[in-house]
């Protein structure tokens, strides 16, 4: 890591993004920190969701960074994850479905949720690790490192080598989705190629490219659209 991150970490707490942008609000966070919590009692997803993750078994991490806000911030999150996942998992079946999921053979290994607080991006990232059961609703959509490797990982050094491969990709392509991040992003991209289903009143089309600015662009019967939020269901996966 090119700077020192101050890591604190949480037998439990709400959620570590929750924390984090509270003390930043506060102005009791001014440097760049790691929250790490053992167990979360009300963990969020994107799009208002809750997110669950087991004690003990599941990372979750957020990190505060002070950097210019940029909406493809996310992506370039996805692809520091994947630096960390793949030197772990090494097969060409890792891929990131957009924005920032991880996902192996179409199954769910981690989520991303990024806010932004003042001259802060909170990145949280929830890793499913030693996780070798998962509730009734998402037992055919997740994975975890455990499952696929038959090992069990450390919380902790997962949590510095996934935070690290993080904060260098960012640095190393200046808090923006430059021309080789995204070319890199697109190459992992599952969606791209696939017929996908977004938006309200649902859509259909075909992805087709992922914009500078991180959106994806999907060509459908009148003609293309960038999508920047929501959910894009992928034919097949979820
Ligand atoms: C998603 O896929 O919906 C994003 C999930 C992000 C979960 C992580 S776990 C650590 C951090 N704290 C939270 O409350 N959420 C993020």
């Amino acid at each position: 890591m090119s700077k020192a991150l101050d890591f604190i970490i949480f037998e439990s707490i709400d959620s570590t993004n929750t924390y984090l942008k509270r003390k930043i609000k506060a102005g009791e966070i001014t440097s760049d920190t790691v929250v790490l919590a053992k167990s979360q009692t009300n963990g969020r997803g994107r799009l208002e969701r809750n997110w669950e993750a087991e004690k003990g078994k599941s990372l979750t991490v957020s990190i505060a960074l002070k950097c210019p806000p940029n909406p493809s911030l996310t992506l370039l999150c996805a692809l520091g994850v994947f630096e960390a996942l793949d030197d772990i998992l090494g097969d060409k079946n890792l891929k990131i479905k957009w924005p920032n999921d991880l996902v192996r053979k179409g199954r769910k290994l981690c989520g991303i949720l990024c806010e932004r607080v003042s001259d802060f991006t909170v990145i949280g990232i929830g890793i499913n690790a030693n996780n070798r059961i998962f509730p009734e609703e998402i037992k055919e959509k997740a994975t975890s490192l455990t499952l696929l490797t038959g090992r069990e990982y450390n919380i902790e050094s997962l949590a510095k080598s996934v935070c690290e491969k993080v904060v260098n990709t960012l640095e190393k392509h200046r808090f923006a989705l430059d021309e080789n991040a995204r070319d890199k992003y697109k190459s992992l991209c599952i969606n791209l190629g696939k017929e996908v289903h977004f938006g309200s009143p649902l859509k259909k089309g075909i992805a087709v490219d992922i914009s500078p600015l991180g959106e994806l662009v999907v060509a459908t019967e009148s003609g293309y659209e960038n999508v920047s939020y929501g959910d894009v269901f992928v034919s097949g996966i979820y």
